[in-house]
């Protein structure tokens, strides 16, 4: 027996006899088939994401054989484990809301198994950010490693790549520019191979942002999930968390101020997804960073877009990897960042980009001195009726309507959006603001990826492909269009969405980063006095939808909940 707290003498059950567990948890693991000295190796846990109901996660049975290889390399023992799984496209009402759950599965089981360090297997859009938000939590050694993209596939002579692709032929097709046969035909070709959405969506960006600020390794981001280097990233991150356990970094000295600051500045730099911003704000919370939506702006106005990578730009996942990955970003942003930040394999940034040379293809990575966009892909608005801010992409979004005054034309609810958007009768123009209410965190729609409101199919035949669009959802970060989001405090809780009516006048100034509602206070006043929420109360619920309803906190907090915070 071990008297190490290492392996499996750590976190010991408590019988009030320490020998006597110690016994017993090597009786029940030797049932295993795991020698005596397998058994009084380090352990690695490897927190693994795979489901059958996840599609971007299809790769990682093979890809965990290569994270076990590497920790055996290392002299370490690694254990899997299972963690729930997030596929983005099979989760109702929408997989936000069950973000937060993954990420208490993941700390809870890393802090009460007995491993020394782990390795954090997910991908899908939703399961890096509650894998990162875990791990920070439990505060354990930890490497994130990630799905990699998908390929992408052909139709007819055009490329295409979930899931930029997918609403851009659903948008023709509701204009009826393609045919049922067609759109049948597209269904079977956008997603053909296991790994995360071929663009710079949430998933892509969460990867990025991973290996910016330190928890995953160099260069191992943008890795197709096909690609043989992804199984060579399996196994060294199998490797580089054996190592820790000798040489401990947490994760709290990895996710810093320094290291978030960075990794706003690369979110801004790719283009990435206006998703990420709610995540790395829920990650940073859990270790007490505030990460503020003035801050996004400050950071925004002196950060360069460099990335042309759908839905901003026109290349794909596997482009930006051969083109040079986040490395050519980190090396172009070099005068911006902290250099001084530290990552999982021991190195700080600095001594990274010293070493981290190579050939860059400018055509999918800018310099910073001839950039895609002086200044970064998104933006905050603030204003009477976003007090709390909202987010607009602005890099995908049509420029023309970015100082604009407009009358609003209101849904109050996603199902009178779907009743409604494609009514002949329907009174709007190209013109008009669409308005969608009771989208967000506290609504019953859990804040899901409608922000990207279906032009109505009068107006889309007309050939228009864009209009302004405002609500308290969110947007998939592979969408485009003038798309104000995540509007804070949301309508469901009584924020100021709630009190728009139809016909209301509502003025857009990207450049004054400013969302007003034109209607004088006293009006205002009037309106919020009349207004009731719809929501059924938490007392109403049961179980994790209660907990939900009552905990979430509000999109500039990250939507996650008050109590995982931490403690003071
Ligand atoms: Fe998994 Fe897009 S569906 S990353």
């Amino acid at each position: 027996m071990s008297d190490k707290e290492q392996g499996l003498s750590r976190g010991l059950t408590n019988y009030g006899d320490r020998d006597f567990s110690v016994y017993l948890r090597n009786s029940f693991a030797s049932s295993m088939g795991y020698s005596r000295d397998m058994l009084k190796r380090p352990i690695v846990g490897i927190a693994n994401s795979f489901s059958g109901f996840n599609n971007c996660h299809r790769h990682f049975p093979e890809l965990l054989d290569a994270v076990k290889r590497g920790v055996l390399m290392e002299g370490g023992l690694p254990i899997e484990f299972p963690t729930i799984s997030l596929g983005e496209v099979f989760l109702s009402p929408t997989s936000l809301k069950f973000r937060n759950l993954m990420s208490m599965d993941t700390e809870e089981m890393v802090r009460a198994q007995p491993m020394d360090a782990v390795v954090l297997m997910g991908g899908c859009d939703k399961t890096v950010p509650a894998q990162l938000m875990g791990a920070a939590s439990a505060d354990l050694p930890a490497v994130q490693l990630v799905a990699g993209p998908m390929m992408t596939s052909r139709y007819q002579e055009e490329r295409l790549g979930a899931c930029t692709d997918c609403r851009r032929f659903w948008s023709k097709y509701r204009a009826k520019e393609v045919t049922t046969e067609q759109i049948n035909d597209i269904e079977g070709r956008l997603a053909t191979t296991s790994g995360t959405c071929a663009v710079m969506g949430t998933a892509s960006t969460m990867a990025c942002i991973a290996e910016t600020l330190g928890m995953s390794l160099p260069g191992t981001a943008a890795i197709p999930a096909v690609h043989a280097d992804r199984l060579r990233a399996g196994e060294e991150s199998g490797r580089a968390a054996a190592r820790m356990i000798l040489n401990p970094i947490k994760p709290s000295q990895v996710m810093t101020e320094k290291s978030v600051e960075n990794a706003l500045r690369v979110l801004l730099a790719l283009g990435g997804s206006t998703n990420a911003i709610i995540h790395l704000t829920a990650v940073a919370r859990r270790l007490g960073i505030p990460v503020s939506l003035q801050k996004l702006n400050e950071l925004s106005d002196t950060t360069p877009v460099l990335v042309n990578l759908k839905p901003v730009g026109s290349n794909y996942m596997e482009d930006f990897f051969f083109a040079g990955g986040v490395g050519a970003v980190l090396r172009e942003l070099k005068p911006l960042l902290h250099l001084d930040t530290l990552s999982i394999t021991g190195q700080t940034l600095g001594d990274r980009l010293e070493q981290d040379e190579g050939w860059v293809d400018r055509r999918v990575i800018a310099k910073a001195s001839e950039p895609l966009e002086p200044q970064g892909g998104l933006v905050a608005l603030f204003g009477n009726l976003a007090p709390r801010g909202a987010i607009l992409k602005r890099s995908a979004a049509d420029k023309t309507l970015f100082e604009k005054e407009g009358r609003a034309v209101v849904f109050t609810s996603l199902a009178d959006l779907a009743a409604r958007v494609d009514d002949p009768d329907l009174d709007i123009t190209k013109d008009d603001f669409m308005v969608l209410q009771n989208a967000g965190p506290k609504s019953e729609s859990g804040m899901p990826e409608a922000g990207y409101l279906p032009l109505p199919r009068k107006i889309a035949e007309q050939g228009v492909k864009d209009m302004v669009r405002i609500s308290d959802a969110r947007m998939s970060g592979t969408a485009f269009g003038t798309i104000v989001l995540h509007v804070a405090p949301e309508a469901s809780v009584g924020g100021p969405l709630a009190l728009v009516r139809n016909g209301d006048r509502i003025k857009l100034s990207v450049k004054e980063r400013r969302i007003e509602l034109l209607v004088d206070d006293a009006e205002l006043e009037s309106r919020r006095a009349e207004w009731v929420s719809d929501n059924v109360p938490p007392e109403q619920r049961r179980g994790y939808d209660r907990l939900y309803a009552s905990e979430v906190m509000q999109a500039d907090e990250g939507c996650d909940f008050a109590f995982l915070g931490p403690v003071d």
